[in-house]
């Protein structure tokens, strides 16, 4: 299950702090644990991986299974935010590094919309629909956001037109509220096979709801085994303890905000198959933390690739960062470098070796070489990429989150500020009802 190690702060931090800060997350622990702090109307998620019943996951199956009798090689999921950068980030984290490449597997191939307004984009996702058998999850918690609704306006339609309206019920399934919004009342016109968004769980909180166990399903991916690895995480951090591993790391990441000046966080992954783990995770605590003129700025990079752009920088640059290390301590695959008996290369020393070792040395090169240059290090280690560990991870950032935002005194569960651009985009799109905003807001282009 997971590890943290916050050695590498040691160098940053006055052990009388550390306690004090540890004291303050235990504090949080209990407000988290017993639902007495803001936001408390969306806490549904803690309890997600042991409560799911068996007949939600019989159900995702089962669409699953109707699409394989269809056919369908490609599955377009429609959404934005925490819509889909779960599913995305679990997807990827699973999937052969070169999947396109390699060809047809024996599940569909899951392809995202919704989560942009770029009209190339959406055209050229069609180009290839047009070269596949299609489905389609919408996904929309409110059923109201634009992105995810103007895509699926899009694919709606085309295919309405190309299976007819009545093998199109059988294709789009939707995922939203249990009542409310244009996406629930669509679904139950058209007849739509839905799924809930449990009404206590918010979008960033939401990968282990339907949210993200269809589109991660329909990929072929064992959704059970996600929510073991994400239970037996649950009973571990719910334990109350100074050594709770979200405890910790939510102790150390305020502590160092607060103390130590800094406000940015870099997520480093090892492993490319990881960057949208930190795209999710950089939506989970940009969103839950950035509020009241208050947070961590969360930001990331892919070693070693990025030793060699952002390395500069962090090494030398100004002094506003800590790193989190998602350290992953078995390869999957193996490969051995072979030795060359001309030696040009001058590569011999590593006959022999597996390049995951190297990989390992380059990491913790860089972890002394940051400490070195002033960047404290957080390290966080799953044992393999797989999805019990995946589970197990996930849901100890989304834990974690909760206890840090309230050891940093905010609401974690709200997100307040993304209204402002939708406001000037309604009334710059002349949206019904906006008409004043938009002779306001158009004097100001
Ligand atoms: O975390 C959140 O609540 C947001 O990022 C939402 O997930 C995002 O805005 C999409 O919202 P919806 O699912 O209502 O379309």
């Amino acid at each position: 299950m997971i590890k943290i190690d916050v050695s590498g702060c040691a160098p940053f931090a006055a052990q009388d702090l550390c306690e004090k800060y540890i004291g303050k997350a235990l504090g949080a622990f209990d407000v988290l644990m017993s639902g007495s702090g803001a936001g408390n109307d969306f806490l549904g998620w803690k309890q997600l991986p042991s409560e799911t019943p068996e007949s939600l996951i019989k159900d995702i199956e089962g669409v699953c299974a109707s699409w394989k009798k269809l056919g369908v090689d490609l599955v377009i999921a429609i959404g934005i935010g925490g819509s889909y950068l779960g599913a995305k980030c679990v997807i990827e984290a699973l999937s052969h590094n070169f999947a396109r490449e390699m060809g047809a597997g024996d599940a569909p191939s899951v392809v995202f919309a919704g989560n942009n307004l770029s009209e190339d984009y959406l055209a050229e996702l069609m180009d290839l629909a047009g070269k596949r058998n299609v489905a389609c999850i919408v996904i929309s918690k409110s059923g109201t956001t634009t992105e995810p609704a103007v895509a699926f306006r899009v694919f709606k339609q085309y295919i309405e037109e190309r299976y007819g309206k009545q093998e199109a019920s059988v294709r789009i399934v939707a995922i939203t509220d249990a009542v409310r919004g244009a996406l629930k009342t669509l679904s139950t016109q058209e007849g739509y096979r839905t799924f809930v968004v449990p009404d206590d769980v918010g979008g960033r909180f939401s990968v282990l709801t339907p949210v993200g166990l269809l589109p991660i399903a329909a990929a072929g991916f064992d959704i059970r085994a996600l929510l073991e690895g994400a239970a037996e995480e649950q009973k571990a951090l719910q334990q109350k303890s100074a050594s709770n591993p979200a405890v910790v790391y939510a102790a150390v990441r305020n502590l160092l905000h607060g103390e130590n000046g800094r406000s940015i966080e870099i997520m480093v992954n090892y492993n490319p198959k990881l960057s949208f783990v930190a795209e999710w995770w950089k939506q989970l605590y940009g969103e839950s933390e950035g509020k009241d003129g208050k947070g961590i700025f969360p930001a990331s990079v892919n070693n070693t690739a990025d030793l060699h752009s952002m390395g500069q920088f962090i090494q030398e640059g100004s002094r506003l960062m800590f790193e989190t290390v998602i350290n992953v301590e078995k390869a999957s695959r193996s490969v051995v470098i072979g030795e060359d008996p001309q030696n040009l290369d001058q590569l011999n020393f590593l006959a022999g070796k597996h390049v995951e070792h190297c990989n390992r040395m380059a990491m913790l090169g860089t972890r002394i070489a940051h400490i070195d240059g002033g960047v404290p290090q957080i390290s966080v280690s799953i044992e393999k990429i797989d999805e019990r560990n995946l589970g197990a991870l996930l849901y100890f950032f989304e834990f974690a989150c909760g206890v840090s935002a309230y050891t940093l005194g905010v609401n974690p569960f709200n997100q307040p500020g993304v209204e402002a651009y939708k406001k000037n985009m309604f009334a710059l799109l002349e949206k019904p009802g906006y008409e004043q905003q938009t002779e306001q807001i158009r004097k100001r282009l």
